[in-house]
């Protein structure tokens, strides 16, 4: 993937929905790049886990309010080589693959919802964003988090090849699970991040939209590349 690109964006935004690519996608567009790759994503299921944890009701939004507020989220660079992107600490406890367990998924799209959660973490990934260099991925990065990003990508794919790229990502971590629960769950998922009345997951304006259907991961990086080369 040798590319010449006379003028790179400090800051490039990828959102899209649950599995569409955003992750695999940002970590090698990142590294072909020289920049950090950051998933939001994360931040939220550090909160929903450290409210499962501390045994706080999901419907409690003031207490998940303020976890969200008093909770120390780090994300460093992975020291494992188990598949994961970062090591990621709440409190310093490495809850890196807490994160990725069923109950987390299933109750992060409702702590999303509540917009002092997402005040603090949009802090917080503001932050982030400030030091440049960087791709960061999420529902809302190109509309709300990084409204003035330079580049700006949304993926987009069907239901189907979502949900068993999500099927086999758990299987490959040796995880039993139902491809039923996952296209539920999905679904669920994508209704809640859609429908939400403070920063639900829209393209920005300005976005460039890529279907993944069928792509592998370079390809999609090199459709990438090309835009910046043009
Ligand atoms: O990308 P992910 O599946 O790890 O994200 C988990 C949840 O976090 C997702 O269902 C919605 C929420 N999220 C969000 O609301 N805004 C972001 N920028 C990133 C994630």
């Amino acid at each position: 993937m040798e590319k010449w690109i006379l003028k790179l964006p400090n800051v490039i935004t990828i959102d899209g929905p649950v599995a569409s690519g955003k992750s695999s996608v940002g970590l090698v567009l990142a590294k072909e790049l020289g920049y950090i790759f950051l998933d939001t994503g994360i931040m939220y299921r550090a909160v929903t886990w450290a409210a499962i944890d501390q045994k706080i009701e999901i419907s409690n939004e003031e207490a998940i309010s303020n976890l969200a507020q008093q909770i120390d989220i780090e994300i460093k660079p992975p020291t494992k080589f188990d598949g994961r992107i970062n090591d990621v600490f709440v409190d310093k406890v490495d809850v890196t693959w807490k994160l990725r367990e069923p109950e987390v998924n299933e109750n992060v799209s409702q702590v999303s919802r509540y917009p002092l959660v997402r005040k603090a973490l949009t802090e917080q990934q503001r932050e982030f964003g400030r030091m440049g260099k960087i791709v960061m991925a999420g529902r809302d990065i190109g509309t709300i988090v990084m409204p003035n990003a330079e580049l700006k990508i949304f993926l987009k794919a069907s239901i189907e090849e979502r949900a068993l790229r999500r099927y086999n990502e758990e299987l490959k971590r040796g995880k039993q699970i139902n491809i039923e629960n996952v296209i539920r769950n999905v679904e669920m998922r994508d209704k809640i991040d859609s429908n939400r009345e403070i920063a639900p997951l829209i393209s920005a304006k300005d976005a460039v939209i890529i279907k993944t259907d069928g792509k592998d991961v370079l390809r999609v990086v090199d459709e990438i590349l090309s835009i910046l080369e043009n």
